[in-house]
């Protein structure tokens, strides 16, 4: 690469660090030609070979194999070699040592604690067969079934991306975090293999194992070779369920979706009891009253006292927009998504079957959901389905392009969002709640810097809604970073988010500088 052959020439912001004379990190600046086809790792070369020989950095194959240069460009995770600097798109790319890594020097990081891990889980097979290891008369083999279940976890290459991503290990450093997980599911789930019962003491370790997995999903959208530490942690618990070894109030929860079809505990006769609470009136489906659109309420909307004044804002909204919708009533029960996530798929398939029976029965075309959660069990967890689906914020968001939901008052306030797990990291929907936000007059918006892909869990995914979650918990980071934009009131479209939240709004102390609304209440305040 040459300055006058270059295509472009782009700015690189590294991060730079001599333990032997930096107190802390700094950034440097450097100036790179770039031609079509120049990977970060191309870039990286250039720049230790003609501009600063003392960039550390670590690499080997160049072909996305060995997994050795992984490092946090522009934010994100990702291999060196395999991103190319033009696909960016970007004329100043900064760069990083992997996250949840101790920096060595420059780019290179201490793996010592995450190879431990990955020891840890015995990544190798377990035979207890030593006279065929010894004097084998065949070869191990094991069903395509089998080996079809195992084979995207061998795709795993250790570069750390995935633990560099996993919010959890932010604050519980001893967390296995989902390499561990991933291989410890490779072996597991081998037919060849028979060291489950070793590798239980350390799986189920709570906070260490695999319950404390939010299924936030950052660790598979950033993987290079597509593997699902959340799979794996998902496929490791319902093993750990099948042998009883479960969190007591996680349990109690699953037991409530079986008996009442809610997680909460409460009576299925009371689930739309919140609608006369708030002098409402909703059209019932299982009343023969008729709709076009179904609003699947969800059962912490429901239950939950707090979350039923987001329930009742957006009715309020369907209703001042003219959209004829209706409800399943007493009838709606439990979408399933977390039953699903703590690896309960027995129980997921009942609350399937009996939600997809609902819908048929009363002829439903359209659905839209107050929680990520359903919406996606319904989207990518029922297989398929006959009916339309969206969150309710992407259906507020077309209703603004149609011109049908318009805003009378103004509001003053600083605000940020906080992407639910199961609507933007998980379903790709990131536009549609800063659509909402964005057309409200007198909205100054605040982008945290951690978004989108990259942004942080609230720990409620995953069954950790029912367990005692140890502290420091992830919403508190969240509202520090919510205050440090300058945030009064932090938005969410989840009701798990907006608990965790409103939760560490309390927890760290922040009442008098920030508060946590949904999308729905914010909304129900303009209109
Ligand atoms: Fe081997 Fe990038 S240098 S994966």
């Amino acid at each position: 690469m040459s300055i006058a052959e270059a295509e472009k020439i782009v700015k690189f912001r590294i991060q730079r660090f001599d333990p032997s004379k930096d107190k802390k990190p700094y950034f440097k600046e450097y100036e790179v030609p770039i031609v079509k086809g120049t990977t970060i790792l191309d870039a990286l070369i250039y720049i230790k070979q003609n501009l600063d020989s003392t960039l550390s950095l670590r690499y080997s194959c160049r072909m996305g194999i060995c997994g050795s240069c992984a490092m946090v460009i522009n934010g994100i995770p990702r291999l060196a070699c395999e991103t190319q600097v033009l696909q960016l798109g970007e004329d100043i790319i900064e760069i990083q040592p992997l996250s949840n890594f101790p920096q060595i020097r420059d780019l290179i990081t201490d793996f010592k604690v995450f190879f431990d891990k990955h020891k840890k889980v015995k990544s190798f097979l377990i035979r207890r067969d030593t006279e065929e290891q010894f004097n084998p008369k065949s070869e191990y083999l094991q069903p395509r079934e089998r080996l079809k279940e195992v084979l995207p976890y061998t795709r795993c290459i250790a570069c750390g991306i995935c633990y560099a991503s996993c919010p959890v290990i932010i604050k519980n450093e001893g967390f296995l975090g989902p390499e561990a997980l991933a291989k410890a599911y490779r072996y597991i789930g081998d037919s060849r293999d028979e060291g489950v019962e070793e590798r239980i003491p350390t799986l189920e370790e709570y906070p260490y194992g695999c319950w404390s997995c939010t299924t936030c999903s950052t660790c598979k959208l950033n993987c290079p070779k597509e593997v699902s530490g959340v799979d794996s942690a998902i496929n490791i618990r319902s093993i750990m369920i099948e042998k009883g070894k479960i969190q007591p109030t996680l349990r109690d929860a699953l037991e409530s979706m079986y008996l009442h079809g809610n997680p909460w505990g409460r009576i299925r006769d009371k689930r739309s009891a919140w609608i006369q609470d708030q002098n409402l009136s909703i059209k019932d489906f299982t009343k023969n009253e008729k709709a076009e659109l179904c609003w699947f309420v969800g059962c912490t909307p429901a239950y939950d006292p707090r979350v039923q004044q987001v329930a009742g804002a957006l009715a309020r909204i369907l209703q001042k927009v003219n959209t004829d919708f209706g409800i399943l009533g007493n009838e709606e029960t439990c979408c399933g998504n977390e039953a699903y996530n703590v690896g309960e798929m027995g129980l997921f398939d009942e609350l399937k079957e009996a939600n997809l029976k609902l819908f048929e029965k009363y002829n439903i075309g359209r659905v839209i959901t107050t929680s990520p959660h359903c919406y996606n069990a319904f989207k990518n967890r029922y297989g398929k389905i006959s009916f339309e689906v969206q969150h309710y914020t992407q259906y507020l968001a077309e209703l603004i392009d149609k011109g049908k939901l318009k805003f009378s008052r103004k509001i003053e306030k600083i605000v940020t969002y906080h992407d639910p797990c199961y609507l933007g990291k998980i379903n790709e929907v990131y536009e549609a709640p800063r659509k909402i936000i964005e057309n409200i007059s007198g909205v100054k918006f605040e982008e945290m810097p951690r978004s989108k892909r990259m942004s942080l869990c609230c720990e409620g995914g995953g069954g950790l809604m029912w367990m005692d979650v140890p502290t420091p918990r992830l919403g508190e980071f969240r509202v520090e970073e919510a205050v440090e934009v300058g945030a009064e009131i932090i938005l969410v479209s989840c009701p798990f988010c907006l608990i965790n939240l409103e939760d560490a709004v309390k927890t760290t102390g922040k009442e008098d500088k920030v508060k946590v609304l949904d999308i729905a209440e914010f909304l129900s305040e303009v209109i």
